[in-house]
């Protein structure tokens, strides 16, 4: 029987994940399905447990069940615990695994498609929520010089710095506290460019061979990336290359095979100009 796998979310008519997984299984000969299911507002314990029953294996998730999710799970990894959100949950019969693959995604992006080691560098990410907080882990595993994280709400960055001191040299600040030094790698975490505003950062943090990130995908040069590239910044990239990566790290934690991302993230990419 095939197995079935699904991603749940609401809206999820513009979701990817479909898409990729039907190529990750193609290109290793893997039987699965993967299907797309919009979960009724407050009703996701109900339909995954209808999932489940009709014989689901896992799934992705996606805003607004992230939290959800989370509650449902009956174990979590440690970035999840510390991210606070789900984006993966493995079913073997009552047992619930959870994971969030977005910051491993992420690095692997930056580190092995981009080719920008973290090790030595100073990273600014720029963002206290959630999607900020699912990077934090992986990136500070990757040894980096010094992790900076900025908020607007300076209480949450640094809150987030301190439960995360003993992992590495981080540190939280408001943007006014900005400016005075630049960074290697500049990471947008923030949801500003969702909305198409620019966070508060001054120019002068994109060192002269800076990478500057978009976590959001396919919104083109957001006034992030502007902002980067009038500064001079000549390594622009958006999270085409970490949805991609985030897919196949949970492709191989459900099927034990890791699927190759080049054919996808060639075939998802939207230019940036
Ligand atoms: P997500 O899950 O996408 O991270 P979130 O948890 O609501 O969403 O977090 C949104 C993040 O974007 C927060 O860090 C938020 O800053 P505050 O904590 O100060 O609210 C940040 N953010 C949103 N809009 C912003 C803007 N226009 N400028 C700067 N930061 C912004």
């Amino acid at each position: 029987m095939t197995d079935r796998y699904a991603v749940i979310g609401n809206p999820i008519g513009h979701s990817k994940s479909p898409l990729i997984h039907a190529l990750f299984a193609q290109a290793t000969g893997q039987d699965i399905e993967y299907t797309a299911i919009e979960g009724p507002p407050g009703q996701f314990a109900h339909a995954v447990d209808a999932f489940r029953a009709s014989g689901g294996r896992g799934m992705n998730i996606t805003a607004p069940f992230k939290l959800d999710a989370f509650g449902y799970a009956t174990e979590r990894s440690e970035r999840a615990q510390l991210a606070g959100a789900v984006n993966a949950m493995k079913f073997e019969g009552e047992r619930v695994l959870a994971d969030n693959f977005d910051g491993v995604g992420l690095l692997r992006d930056i580190t092995h498609n981009l080719g920008c080691p973290v090790k030595g560098k100073r990273v600014l990410l720029l963002g206290a929520g959630g999607a900020a907080r699912g990077a934090l882990l992986p990136f500070l595993a990757a040894q980096p010089a010094q992790l900076v994280i900025a908020n607007r709400t300076l209480e949450k960055a640094q809150d987030l710095a301190a439960q995360l001191a003993a992992q590495g040299s981080v540190t939280g600040c408001g943007y006014q506290s900005l400016g005075h030094q630049p960074f290697d790698m500049v990471l947008n975490a923030t949801s500003a460019s969702l909305r198409g505003e620019l966070p508060p950062v001054p120019a002068s943090v994109f060192a002269p061979d800076c990478l500057a990130y978009e976590l959001a995908y396919g919104k083109g040069l957001t006034p992030f990336l502007r902002l980067a590239q009038n500064a001079g910044v000549q390594q622009l990239a958006d999270g085409v290359g970490m949805l991609a990566e985030q897919a196949a790290e949970a492709f191989a934690w459900w099927r034990g095979v890791r699927p190759d991302t080049r054919a996808v993230i060639e075939q998802l990419t939207l230019p940036l100009a």
